[in-house]
C-alpha cells in the first residue's frame, strides 16, 4: 500500500511496489484519457531550490493530466527560504496547502529533513550528488518497456559516476533483479563513489568492471546509459573544463553496439552525446523523458489512493 508514503530513495519502495507502479503507468500509456479526472481537486506543490525542466515540467504535467492542479516556485529566491526560512517551517507550511510535495535541493539529505515535517506525501526530486528516485522510475519503466525484463542485463554506465546521482540510483534500483552486470566507464577523478562500489555492487556480488575508454565496452552492452560531467557540483572550473569532454558517443562508436543496445540519459544533455547519433533508433533518451511524465502520473496516483475511479 504506497498510499501516503514518502518516496526519497529508489529502495524506499520493494520489486512489489514498484511493479504496480510501472504496471500502472502501462496502463495510463495505453489510454490516458481514461485518466483526466481521477485526481481532480488534487494539489501539487513543487519546491525546487535548483534548476530543472524535465523534472519539474514532467511532475507538473502529469497533476494536470490526472485533472489535479499545480503550484510553487522554480527558485529559492523567489520563496522565504531567502529570508532565512527553515526547510522545515516551508514544508510544514506548504502541506497545509497541497496534498503532495514534490522538493528538489543542493543539500544531500534536505527532501529527507523535509519529510519529517510533511503529514502529506513528499517525493524527492533530486538532492545535491546523492539521489533522484523518479529518475530511477523513468529509466526502468523504459527499460522494460523496451526490453519487456529488468534481468540479465549488461548496464553501461558512462560519465561522471562521482557526482552523477541518477547512476547511484539506478545501480541501487538494477541491482536488486538477478543477473544484472554493470560496466562502470569513467575518468580515475570520477569514480563511483565507494559506498556504491563496496554497500551496494560488493555487498550484493553483482559482476562488475570498471573501465576507462566507452570503446573497450560498449560491444558487450544491453544498456548504454550516458551521464553529462555535472558542472554544478564541481569545485574547480579547470578540473571541470579538463573532463567535460571524456566522452562523446557518436555514430562511428554506435557502429561497435548491439542492434538491440538501448542509449538512455537522464538529461539534460552538454557534449557527451552527438547530436547525430538521436536519429539512430537505439536512442530513447527523448522517448525516457516521456515515460518519465506517465511514470509520475502513476506514482502520484499511488501516493494520492488514487485508481481508474478517482480518489479514494
Ligand atoms: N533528468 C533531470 O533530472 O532533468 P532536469 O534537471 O531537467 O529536471
Amino acid at each position: 500500500m504506497l498510499k501516503g508514503k514518502h518516496l526519497l530513495e529508489p529502495m524506499d519502495f520493494s520489486v512489489e511496489e514498484l511493479d504496480e507502479i510501472f504496471d500502472l503507468a502501462e496502463r495510463i500509456i495505453e489510454d490516458p484519457q481514461k485518466y483526466k479526472h481521477v485526481c481532480d481537486g488534487k494539489l501539487l506543490a513543487t519546491l525546487f531550490f535548483e534548476p530543472s525542466t524535465r523534472t519539474r515540467l514532467s511532475f507538473e504535467a502529469a497533476m494536470l493530466r490526472l485533472g489535479g492542479q499545480v503550484l510553487g516556485f522554480s527558485e529559492a529566491s523567489s520563496s522565504s527560504i531567502a529570508k532565512g526560512e527553515s526547510i522545515a517551517d516551508t514544508v510544514r507550511t506548504v502541506a497545509a496547502y497541497a496534498d503532495i510535495i514534490v522538493m528538489r535541493h543542493p543539500k544531500e539529505g534536505a527532501p529527507r529533513i523535509g519529510s519529517g515535517f510533511s503529514d502529506i506525501p513528499l517525493v524527492n526530486a533530486g538532492d545535491g550528488g546523492h539521489q533522484h528516485p523518479t529518475q530511477t522510475l523513468t529509466d526502468l519503466l523504459t527499460i522494460r518497456y523496451t526490453k519487456q525484463s529488468f534481468n540479465n542485463l549488461t548496464i553501461g554506465v558512462c560519465g561522471d559516476l562521482k557526482f552523477g546521482r541518477t547512476v547511484h540510483s539506478l545501480i541501487k534500483a538494477m541491482s536488486r533483479y538477478p543477473g544484472n552486470r554493470f560496466c562502470l566507464i569513467s575518468p580515475e577523478e570520477l569514480v563511483i563513489p565507494e559506498y556504491v562500489r563496496k554497500e551496494v555492487l560488493q555487498k550484493n556480488n553483482i559482476t562488475f568492471r570498471e573501465v576507462r575508454r566507452l570503446e573497450d565496452a560498449i560491444a558487450d552492452l544491453d544498456v548504454l546509459y550516458m551521464t553529462r560531467v555535472q558542472r554544478e557540483r564541481f569545485f574547480n572550473e579547470e578540473d571541470y573544463i579538463r573532463l567535460k569532454d571524456s566522452y562523446i558517443l557518436d555514430a562511428d562508436k554506435m557502429k561497435l553496439a548491439k542492434e538491440d543496445m538501448i542509449v538512455l540519459h537522464p538529461l539534460p544533455r552538454v557534449n557527451e552525446i552527438a547530436v547525430e547519433v538521436d536519429q539512430d533508433s537505439r536512442a530513447l533518451y527523448f522517448k525516457q523523458a516521456r515515460y518519465g511524465m506517465y511514470v509520475r502520473m502513476a506514482l502520484m496516483m499511488k501516493l494520492l489512493g488514487a485508481d481508474e475511479g478517482g480518489v479514494n
